[in-house]
């Protein structure tokens, strides 16, 4: 629609229909199924509101969405299209690997390929705005959500959440794709002890140099929408927080689009102690600039009334509604509110083997070769292999925000072995999950995700069959991890280890003396320390999706050279997290505690490092990295820095290689992390083949941000790092004058 006659629209609607544009809904308020996570509570809003809302979350398919769409056009004054949005984080229907495993590809180009699948399914669907890319760096493996974000490293979710935003958004402008909502904005990773919905609360400089960069990078992207997060930041909760919406996000990064709360979050304000009721939440919400209310019922019940009496700006429900407006005419509803929406085109688009094959090679590019000792893989076709363990048979993995993927559709670990005729048979073993006190817990959430516990005496049965399987071969696969349940959102954990039934299995194979070669499945890193020494091989699969199995499958049997590279660090014990990379030095860092001795950063029962530090995965074979050098070691600060090094594969196939720059500020006016990545290349190497990797470092490369969230360069001695991880680094220090 032209936008004067927009305009027209506009000026013709009511206030209610305007506050109506404001109210997001899911779909039992619209004689639809309703997938929605969050606390289910009687809204009170009245049948008025309802029919004038303008957004239903969770609700997809050709078919359910045109039946909706037809109610609720007849109902509205305008007749004025809803928007569907729907959590669509990593695939709709054919699921990627979750984004802990996306961001170990560390190929943000395969990503943005991915995502633009995704767009096409949804599209083909019926769904116009997807509840993505979320892309909250997370620092604590303890918090669930790590599961859906690509890591703990500000540059790498930058240039995901670049991928994630272009792939959604593909041919947007022709009114295709989905429209990208960027989440939770801001810093929702940094909950205190990585405890679900709990308290950020950080310096500026930290934020801005940690946190901020990624929701930037999708805005930069184009992205359309963005939504706050549920904690929150500094004492003031974010759907309320002037300063990050209108000052940051639309003032000082041109955000034209359209914000949105996350669920219930408006009316959460209250809980936080920051409103005393629903009306002074919708003031403060207003005001602070959250345009779409999710799945409350503060602005619906609250907003008409406070406009009316003067205590709310007219304008302010006029800025929202008309930029709701205008990201509805962008996604061209008024011209089709089916936007292209129909059943046959989705049946052609969902699944088709084009997309299940590029969720198969991002699989292959996320799993992570943790340790392969005396080459234990791949796998030998001469061999007879056991597959043990309760991920043995598992379709359950795509992780629990892949709300509407279709485990029937997923292909298991044993049908991915056996399409690549490896000799082998399975048993069980144990349950993923034997702790019924914890899926209690879960209340309502467990019956959408409903836990298998064997009897006592299945169990014993189930570990006998185990052995005596593992008896007959030499090398036992086992297939372990966490339910689905267990991470993403209210996935919080204190134990970071593998459940102790699990851990039962892997210690009473271990008595038989077979190799082990691991595989691990799950939405966040684990601690392996207890395992790490019983097992020959550890393969780290991530929820690697609807092609899991074939992925994993061709990674074991070294039909794929495994390329993963860890974005998230993987802990010695929970009891060092938050624990990551990028860390400060402090003013006594712990070098060697036997040298140093008790006045040191350490503890005294732990090493400081994690069990595998950030960036770390092996290949089938080596890369050796030499040579690491500068044209020269003083620079004016307008130079360009051309660092290289030469980078040889030492191995017998052909790889993948991420390269990683690392720096670091040894003297500044805000102390600087030991080492912080600002750039990374994943490259391919034939067989023997050496290659010359060049960076270019420059003066803006070298910033850090202040305490007013400006982006500072200090002048002085830097040290550049390269190398395949954080921890195994080739240094050289420059100078700028
Ligand atoms: C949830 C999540 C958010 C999701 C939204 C809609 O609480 O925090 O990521 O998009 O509600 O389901």
């Amino acid at each position: 629609m032209e936008e004067e006659k927009l305009h027209e629209l506009f000026n013709d609607m009511s206030l209610k229909e305007k506050v109506g544009q404001l109210i997001q809904l899911s779909g039992d308020f619209f004689d639809a199924q309703n997938i929605s996570f969050g606390p289910h509570d009687d809204l009170g809003i009245s049948q008025e509101m309802i029919d004038l809302t303008g957004s239903v979350l969770n609700v997809t398919g050709a078919k359910d969405t045109k039946h909706i769409q037809d109610i609720a056009m007849k109902k509205q004054p305008h007749h004025i299209p809803l928007m569907f949005m729907a959590d669509i984080i990593y695939g709709y229907k054919t699921i990627l690997p979750s984004p802990l495993g996306l961001g170990s590809t560390w190929n943000p180009e395969l990503v943005k390929k991915g995502f633009e699948n995704a767009g096409k399914e949804a599209y083909a669907s019926g769904n116009h705005v997807a509840f993505a890319p979320m892309v909250d760096v997370a620092k604590d493996a303890r918090w669930g959500r790590v599961l859906e974000s690509p890591g703990e490293d500000s540059l790498v979710n930058s240039r995901m959440a670049k991928a994630m935003v272009e792939g959604f958004q593909k041919d947007f402008d022709k009114k295709k794709g989905q429209a990208a909502c960027v989440k939770h904005y801001a810093a929702y990773g940094a909950v205190e002890s990585g405890k679900e919905y709990n308290t950020v609360d950080m310096s500026i400089s930290n934020l801005f140099q940690n946190y901020m960069m990624p929701y930037k990078a999708a805005v930069d992207a184009g992205a359309k929408m963005v939504m706050s997060s549920l904690n929150s930041l500094n004492g003031i909760p974010t759907s309320a927080d002037k300063w990050l919406i209108k000052d940051i996000l639309r003032d000082k990064w041109k955000f034209k689009g359209v914000t949105i709360s996350d669920y219930a979050s408006i009316q959460e304000i209250i809980d936080h102690g920051y409103a005393r009721n629903n009306s002074d939440a919708a003031k403060k919400a207003i005001e602070a600039g959250e345009e779409i209310d999710m799945k409350s019922p503060v602005y619906a019940t609250e907003l008409v009334k406070l406009v009316e009496d003067g205590i709310v700006d007219s304008k302010l429900v006029d800025d929202a509604c008309w930029h709701v407006l205008k990201l509805k005419n962008e996604l061209g509803l008024f011209e089709d509110p089916y936007r292209g929406a129909a059943i046959q085109k989705e049946l052609k688009e969902v699944m088709s083997p084009e997309k299940r094959e590029l969720s198969r090679k991002l699989a292959e590019e996320a799993i992570v070769l943790l340790k392969n000792k005396n080459s234990v893989l791949p796998l030998n076709k001469k061999e007879k292999y056991a597959l043990i363990g309760p991920f043995a048979k598992e379709k359950s993995l795509i992780g629990m925000w892949a709300v509407l993927g279709e485990e029937d559709k997923v292909v298991s670990l044993d049908e991915g072995l056996k399409n690549k005729n490896i000799n082998f048979e399975v048993a069980k073993g144990t349950d993923i999950l034997r702790d019924k006190k914890l899926v209690d817990s879960m209340g309502f959430f467990s019956k959408f995700n409903p836990v298998h516990i064997s009897s006592e005496s299945e169990e014993k049965e189930n570990l006998e069959k185990a052995i005596t399987l593992a008896k007959k071969v030499n090398t036992v696969i086992l297939a372990l991890g966490e339910h689905k349940i267990e991470s993403g959102e209210g996935g919080s954990k204190t134990n970071l280890h593998l459940a102790r039934n699990q851990l039962n299995l892997l210690n009473e194979i271990h008595k038989l003396g077979k190799k082990i070669i691991l595989v691990i499945f799950g939405g966040r890193p684990f601690v392996l320390t207890d395992v790490e020494d019983k097992v020959d091989a550890i393969v780290e699969a991530w929820y690697p999706g609807t092609e899991g199995g074939n992925a994993l499958a061709n990674i074991l049997c070294g039909d794929v050279n495994p390329s993963g590279k860890l974005s998230m660090t993987f802990p010695y014990s929970e009891a060092q997290e938050p624990i990551y990379y990028s860390h400060l030095s402090t003013g006594r860092p712990s070098k060697n505690p036997q040298k140093d001795g008790r006045f040191v950063s350490r503890y005294i029962d732990a090493p400081g490092e994690p069990l595998y530090p950030f960036g770390f995965g092996l290949h089938y074979g080596e890369f050796e990295y030499k040579n690491i050098r500068t044209e020269k070691q003083e620079y004016s600060i307008d130079e360009k820095i051309s660092i290289k090094v030469d980078i040889t594969n030492k191995g017998d196939m052909e790889s993948f290689e991420t390269v990683q720059l690392y720096m670091n500020d040894p003297v500044a006016s805000i102390v600087q992390p030991v080492k912080r990545l600002i750039d990374f290349k994943k490259v391919h190497f034939k067989i023997h083949e050496t290659k010359t990797i060049e960076f270019i470092v420059n003066s803006k490369s070298l910033e850090y941000f202040d305490n007013f969230g400006q982006e500072i360069f200090e002048p002085g001695v830097f040290n550049l790092y390269i190398g395949p991880n954080s921890r195994d680094l080739m240094k050289q220090e420059i100078i700028y004058k």
